[in-house]
């Protein structure tokens, strides 16, 4: 594995050429995009894209998103295109929205799970642009971690999850949305939000009307969850214990397992924004902004893993639908 450092803003363009090429070879390369790093190969060819599942140990019925240059290249991997899609794709491409829409015959089974869908989306970051134009293919790129760990937002998170089991990383320093992007499955009659992400309803709606939220069809229906969305994800090793610091019975209970841990000689953590809860070994504090938290959360998570905390203490983040995508990930990651 190589780790090929880049400038953010303008990337060599030798760099990018040499990981388009690695890429069309069927190679696996790291890159970052505006939410987290990936772990991308050529969407077209199903032997590189198998090396994706081998390599982040994921179940193949998990589908990738596959990543494009722009909206061309995306309607070139799709069926259809309906005009939900294009107001979407107007409004917020480059940027960190995932679509899923009836798949082209040319996707690979690989990259749909088998399924009859494919997401897609077009990353607002300068390196992962000129990697997509350089490659000249659609790149098929899950977050570049081991299933259900936490995604890396730097190129040292990946190197510590994936080692040699990538071929090269585009180093861009850390990544500035922080956590994936909001997915919107289009191929139905109402537009479905199946991962919250930094891009909410009130930024979706306005464009596409009301999502809907995932949830028990209704019999007869296809029940198609994203399937990635079912287990407990974005875990750090340690187990999380969610807390309100303004809850009795919630704080008694953060404390007690930081007691309970340090009774047995494990190492704790906590993770807040305002709360004081307990001593612990070691404690990060995140900003209150909610876009400011986001781009941290990883970080800190992969830091309280790598101080070796058994139990970590999380401050629950606010009600408002600007939290939506943070609160899911720490309800999941706490599972
Ligand atoms: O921000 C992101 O989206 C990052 C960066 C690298 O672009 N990628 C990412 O990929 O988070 P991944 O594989 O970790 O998550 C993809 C999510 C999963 O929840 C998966 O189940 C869902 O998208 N998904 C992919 N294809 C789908 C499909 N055809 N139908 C429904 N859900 C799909
Ligand atoms: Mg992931």
């Amino acid at each position: 594995m190589r780790v090929v450092v880049v400038d953010a803003e303008h990337p060599d363009p030798e760099a990018l050429a040499e990981a388009g090429a690695l890429l069309r070879a069927g190679g696996l390369v790291a890159f970052p995009t505006e939410t987290v790093y990936g772990l991308g190969a050529h969407a077209l060819d199903p032997v590189a894209v198998h090396r994706i599942y081998e390599a982040k140990g994921r179940p193949s019925h998990n589908p990738l998103i596959v990543h494009v240059a722009g909206p061309a290249e995306a309607r070139r991997v799709v069926r259809e295109w309906p005009e939900r899609a294009e107001r979407l794709a107007a409004a917020f491409w480059p940027g960190p929205l995932t679509l899923v829409l009836p798949r082209h015959r040319d996707v690979p089974d690989e990259v749909t799970g088998g399924g009859d869908t494919v997401a897609v989306r077009v990353p607002a970051h300068p390196v992962a642009l000129g990697l997509l134009r350089a490659a000249g293919v659609p790149v098929a790129a899950p977050s570049a971690n081991r299933s259900t760990e936490v995604s890396p937002t730097t190129a040292r998170h990946v190197v510590k999850g994936l080692g040699d089991r990538v071929d090269l990383v585009l180093d861009g320093g850390p990544t500035r949305v922080g956590i994936e992007s909001t997915v919107v499955d289009l191929s139905g009659a109402t537009p479905v939000l199946l991962r919250p992400g930094m891009l909410g309803p009130a930024e979706l709606e306005p464009i596409v009307g009301m999502l809907a939220l995932p949830g028990p069809r209704a019999e007869g229906e296809s029940a198609l969850p994203s399937p990635g969305m079912l287990e407990r994800h974005y875990a750090p090793r340690a187990r999380l214990v969610l807390f309100d610091p303004h809850d009795a019975a919630e704080l008694a209970r953060a404390r007690r397992s930081v007691a309970d841990a340090r009774a047995l000689g494990r190492r704790t953590g906590a993770l807040v924004i305002a709360a004081e809860p307990a001593e612990v070994d070691e404690a990060r504090r995140l900003p209150a902004d909610p876009h400011a938290y986001a781009q941290r959360l990883y970080d800190a998570l992969h830091t309280l893993d790598d101080a070796g905390c058994d139990v970590v203490i999380v401050e629950r983040v606010p009600d408002g639908p600007a939290w939506l995508g943070v609160r899911d990930r720490l309800e999941r990651a706490a599972k």
